[in-house]
């Protein structure tokens, strides 16, 4: 069985829910503490082992390709004015020459169709589709847990997490086989069921391991929930001819494309570091007495 080494990364949504920050800022590129969200993703994809990362662009996302370029003119400054510091963590988030690759969505017709949109980059291997919105937060990386699941038990493995039952109708939702342990056989998948009709409350949660035959698949998707090209539905019906494993990994997830879930990541990270950690404790504690 290949490595997976290649990530595609959907960043060609309209981000309306976090309008209007993300009208000019591409929502990917938010701010959680002084990094914006697409350097966690990074970060993330890199401890599972991934070497190329595919992004799917849009219009007005220029400043992702931008992000992880050298700003020369900036890099000079710093370098003239001794910020050596700040210009290592600069530095620092650039990535290898040649390693990613942007092409276009021209139009956000779903995430099913983002995906295809990099068909030709990712070829015929498996690959890691990582939604950037959702940033995970585990001891071991989420799309690493994926990964070594993925060494276990082959085909395709979806990331997922519990909800409670009352919220299942916002999300693509899991049937399993059984339910024992963390790794099970997938039966089947829902893309935002009718309130009381999920077959679980797993949710796919943002990081999964695809076959390339899922291309194929893609090419032909009719349009399905909302009027977008859904992921889920293709998936499904990959699942007539490959497994399909879903993995509820050991972590956090917070949903940086919604207000509350990009607040909730801020506080999050700034708590958990070493250099901030005591002083964002101390900032926050009069809100909450
Ligand atoms: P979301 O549905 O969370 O993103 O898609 P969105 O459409 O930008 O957000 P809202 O609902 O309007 O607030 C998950 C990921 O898939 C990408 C998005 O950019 C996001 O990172 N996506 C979605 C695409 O690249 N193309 C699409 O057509 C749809």
């Amino acid at each position: 069985m290949k490595k997976v080494r290649k990530a595609v990364i959907p960043v060609a949504g309209l981000g309306t829910r976090v309008l209007p920050a993300s009208k000019v800022v591409p929502k990917e590129l938010l701010n959680l503490v002084d990094r914006p969200i697409l350097a966690y993703i990074i970060e993330e994809a890199r401890a599972a082992g991934i070497e190329h990362f595919v992004f799917v662009t849009g219009r007005s996302k220029g400043a992702i390709e931008d992000y992880f370029d050298h700003q020369v003119e900036l890099e000079a400054q710093l370098s003239a004015k001794n910020k050596s510091d700040v210009l290592n963590a600069l530095l620092a988030e650039l990535p290898r020459e040649g390693e990613m690759s942007f092409v276009r969505q021209m139009q956000p017709k779903g995430l099913g169709h983002a995906v295809w949109c990099a068909r030709d980059i990712i070829g015929d291997e498996a690959f890691a589709v990582i939604l950037p919105d959702m940033v995970m937060d585990a001891e071991v990386a989420a799309l690493k847990q994926a990964v070594e699941a993925y060494d276990k038990v082959g085909g395709n493995v979806i990331v997922v997490e519990r909800v409670p039952h009352d919220q299942t109708h916002q999300y693509g939702v899991v049937a399993l086989e059984s339910q024992e342990g963390r790794l099970n056989k997938m039966t089947g998948m829902v893309e935002k069921p009718a309130k009381g009709t999920a077959p679980s409350n797993l949710i796919v949660s943002g990081r999964y391991i695809l076959q390339p035959e899922i291309f194929g698949l893609l090419a032909t998707q009719e349009k399905g929930a909302g009027g977008e090209i859904q992921l889920t539905d293709s998936m499904s019906r990959l699942m007539d001819s490959q497994s399909f494993h879903a993995l509820e990994y050991e972590g956090v997830t917070y949903d940086c494309g919604d207000k509350i879930g990009l607040l909730r990541a801020n506080v999050a990270m700034a708590l958990k570091r070493d250099d901030l950690g005591e002083a964002a404790r101390r900032a926050l504690a009069p809100f909450f007495v």
